[in-house]
């Protein structure tokens, strides 16, 4: 169970999707993907890369349409499934169950199948829709990770702020990562 699943939704925030999965390359880690059509979209706006600038930088590419591919059942072996960005629809469709695409039905089996399920939002303000939303799939067993920038690292610039993020929540599925700035007091 090494492969990690990346979901990748239209939320703002691909630049992080790339980062994580620049990193757990470096890491020797395998991932496959599954992108959701507003994430090309967003994708394209934010990084300026497509799809298949995507795939080289996984196993293995799935948009959300290919309901019969892997990820959408529990026999397909995953330590972990990561959501990053996720948007808001994307978080209420697993916090209801109503699975209407690969991604969510991926979201809604590491559920199911108690594996564990990250979900990287990314709204501003959220309204009392999205904190019961949040918390309902707090409560079934997934954990928010919010796409919150830290700053106290001092980063040098938007790079260094994303991979700082994205090599948090690497150590966070329990991956060592050898060069992350480790806080040492003021
Ligand atoms: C440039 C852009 C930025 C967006 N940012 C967000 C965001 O930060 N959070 C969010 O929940 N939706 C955001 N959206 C809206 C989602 O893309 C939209 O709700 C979409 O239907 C989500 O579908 P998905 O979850 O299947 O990808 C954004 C849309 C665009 C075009």
């Amino acid at each position: 169970m090494e492969k990690i699943l990346v979901g990748i939704t239209g939320a703002s925030g691909a630049p992080y999707a790339v980062a994580f999965l620049e990193l757990l390359r470096e890491l020797g880690v395998s991932t496959e993907v599954v992108i959701t059509d507003p994430g090309v979209e967003v994708l394209r706006h934010e990084t300026r890369l497509g799809l298949e600038d995507l795939s080289r930088l996984t196993g293995r590419l799935y948009r959300e349409d290919e309901i019969s591919a892997p990820p959408a059942s529990g026999s397909a072996l995953y330590r972990a499934m990561v959501v990053i960005p996720c948007s808001m629809g994307t978080l209420s469709a697993i916090a209801h169950g109503a699975a209407r695409n690969l991604l969510q039905r991926a979201a809604d089996v590491m559920l199911k199948e108690r594996r564990p399920l990250v979900l990287a939002v990314r709204e501003a303000p959220f309204s009392l829709i999205h904190l019961r939303n949040m918390l309902a799939v707090a409560e079934a067993g997934a954990v928010i990770y919010p796409a919150m920038p830290a700053f106290y690292h001092n980063p040098r610039d938007l790079d260094d702020m994303v991979r700082f993020f994205v090599k948090r929540l690497a150590e966070f599925l329990g991956l060592r990562v050898k060069d992350l700035p480790r806080w040492n007091g003021l």
